[in-house]
């Protein structure tokens, strides 16, 4: 079961304009187009709860399709839970790949935010990166990875410049 990062960066590598939780005001719609298709073709869509509730406006649950919300309260949010298709857990992400590779929806998607690439980069889990670039400087706001110290070498398997704009979709592999 691989691990694919997909994340969305400003030229000065912050993922959030300052406080706004809201990227799509400043995304391309080239780099939604790809970040909607990745969701598209995974079934197994991990996240952090501080990126759950800014992407609850755009998330669309449906049948064949789980996601999985890392929060250490699990149980606050049981309420909105829906079998199979939107689960809480405060598993480590050891724990959690454990468990999902004997449920074979297949590979997992893992879209953020920084906190939580952070755990999962600290486990040495991530396979493979995605990250668009848009051109633009923000100055302040959140990083791709938060809250770790790292030293993960990646290998660049391609870029792409996706609009006139030039907006750069870097492919990258993880070194395990
Ligand atoms: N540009 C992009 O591509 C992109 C992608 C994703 C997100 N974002 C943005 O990034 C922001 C969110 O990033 P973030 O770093 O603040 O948060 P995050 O990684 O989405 O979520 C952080 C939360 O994860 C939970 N958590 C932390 N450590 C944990 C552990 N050991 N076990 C289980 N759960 C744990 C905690 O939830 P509890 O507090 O509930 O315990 C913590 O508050 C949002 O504004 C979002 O819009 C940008």
């Amino acid at each position: 079961m691989k691990v694919t990062m997909v994340m969305l960066s400003s030229v000065d590598g912050k993922t959030t304009q300052g406080n706004n939780k809201n990227v799509y005001v400043w995304s391309s719609k080239e780099d939604q187009k790809h970040f909607f298709s990745l969701i598209q073709k995974n079934n197994l869509i991990v996240m952090g709860r501080a990126t759950y509730e800014a992407s609850k406006p755009v998330i669309k649950l449906e049948k064949g399709k789980l996601r999985i919300v890392l929060t250490r309260s699990p149980n606050k949010y049981s309420n909105q839970s829906v079998k199979d298709q939107l689960e809480f857990s405060d598993e480590s992400p050891n724990k959690l790949l454990k468990r999902l590779l004997a449920l074979n929806y297949g590979n997992i998607l893992l879209v953020g935010g920084s906190t939580t690439n952070g755990l999962f980069l600290k486990q040495n889990l991530v396979d493979k990166l995605y990250l668009t670039i848009e051109p633009k400087i923000f100055g302040s706001g959140k990083n791709l990875v938060d809250g770790q110290l790292l030293n993960t070498k990646l290998h660049l398997i391609s870029v792409k410049k996706i609009n006139k704009a030039g907006t750069l979709l870097l492919k990258y592999k993880i070194i395990r």
